[in-house]
């Protein structure tokens, strides 16, 4: 397929078009380089730097799908100024909706993820629970979500909406690089490097065994492979949404020890207030993906998952 990829210089879009050109697919990445690295962008596809929202040229091309990547993600930057979220996450993506109603592009992927739910009732969090999220970016994510489905009723797009959790590790050269960083693995990792003193634990007075939060943890492959599966899978006229996890939760202070045993680096830690908008617990149940997709995670060992980003994080700093 020829394939459009909005954000592909970003970690999670990097990953997955190094893999959808490993599949054989032609990719065409669109970036803006906002938060992305043109170096991340792999070699054998062509690079577009450009806004997502003028994407009606590019897509004039004539392509079988797109794959949404592009977007603020931020979640306390999403309190503090909205108005990026609702304009860079929500308009830009309606806007790309057009464009590819109006080029006639047939497939759609797009990246929702667990902030769409919120403070979850049930956990595992299976598709069916309320949607409440509890910031900008999950709403600006829900409000996407929910235009897709309109999109794909109204004009026939086949469209996979995939909530991630907590996509964690790298494939080889591409890996978790943010300017601003505040995701967990990363931040451990830094301190592995001697880029960072120690690391903050926000609250260890949460309702779990050892008091801090628990989240589900994916392997970034393994979240791409799910991608390959939804365009194989793509259904004309409907809109499918899977919650992409482990199922297995581990607590900040599993990953910080894990971080230790993989890097053999002391890691010293300390607690900090709880974190704005955090839920105690989020994991997910992945039986729609497994059993609609044929979708099974390969490398769901918390420690797997942390040597790969290792890997990564020592390859940046050698
Ligand atoms: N944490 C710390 N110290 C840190 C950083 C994080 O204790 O320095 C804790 C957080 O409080 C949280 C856990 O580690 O309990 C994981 O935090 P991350 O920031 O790595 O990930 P989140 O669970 O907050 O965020 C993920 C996605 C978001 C998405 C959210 C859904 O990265 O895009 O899940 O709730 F919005």
């Amino acid at each position: 397929m020829k394939l459009l990829v909005t954000g592909g210089a970003g970690y999670i879009g990097s990953v997955c078009t190094a893999r959808l050109l490993a599949a054989g697919h032609e990719v065409v990445v669109l970036d803006d380089l906002s938060t992305g690295h043109a170096d991340a962008v792999p070699e054998d596809c062509r690079f577009v730097q450009g806004d997502v929202g003028e994407a009606g040229v590019l897509l004039a091309e004539g392509f079988d799908g797109v794959l949404h990547f592009a977007a603020k993600s931020l979640v306390g930057e999403s309190v503090q100024d909205p108005s990026k979220y609702w304009h860079g996450n929500v308009v830009t993506s309606v806007r790309l909706l057009d464009a590819m109603r109006d080029a006639g592009v047939p497939r759609l992927v797009f990246s929702s993820t667990a902030a769409t739910y919120g403070e979850p009732d049930q956990v595992p969090i299976r598709e069916t629970v309320p949607t409440r999220p509890t910031n900008p970016y999950g709403a600006t994510k829900l409000a996407i979500d929910q235009a897709i489905t309109s999109y794909a009723e109204a004009y026939g797009l086949a469209a996979t909406s995939l909530r991630y959790f907590n996509v964690a590790g790298a494939y080889g050269r591409f890996g978790e690089r943010h300017t601003t960083e505040t995701h967990l693995i990363p931040l451990v990792l830094q301190v592995a490097t001697g880029q960072r003193e120690q690391i903050q634990i926000y609250g260890d007075d949460w309702p779990t065994e050892d008091g801090t939060c628990i989240r589900d943890y994916i392997h970034v492959l393994d979240l791409a492979e799910a991608h390959l599966l939804a365009l194989e899978t793509a259904v004309a006229g409907r809109h499918r949404i899977y919650n992409l996890g482990n199922g297995t939760g581990f607590s900040v202070r599993q990953v910080v020890d894990t971080c230790r045993e993989v890097t053999g680096h002391p890691i010293p830690a300390v607690v900090a207030p709880r974190r704005a908008g955090d839920p105690a617990v989020l994991v997910a149940s992945s039986e729609l993906a497994q059993s609609e997709l044929g979708w099974k995670p390969q490398r769901a060992d918390l420690a797997d998952i942390v040597r790969d980003a290792w890997g990564f994080t020592q390859s940046q700093f050698s």
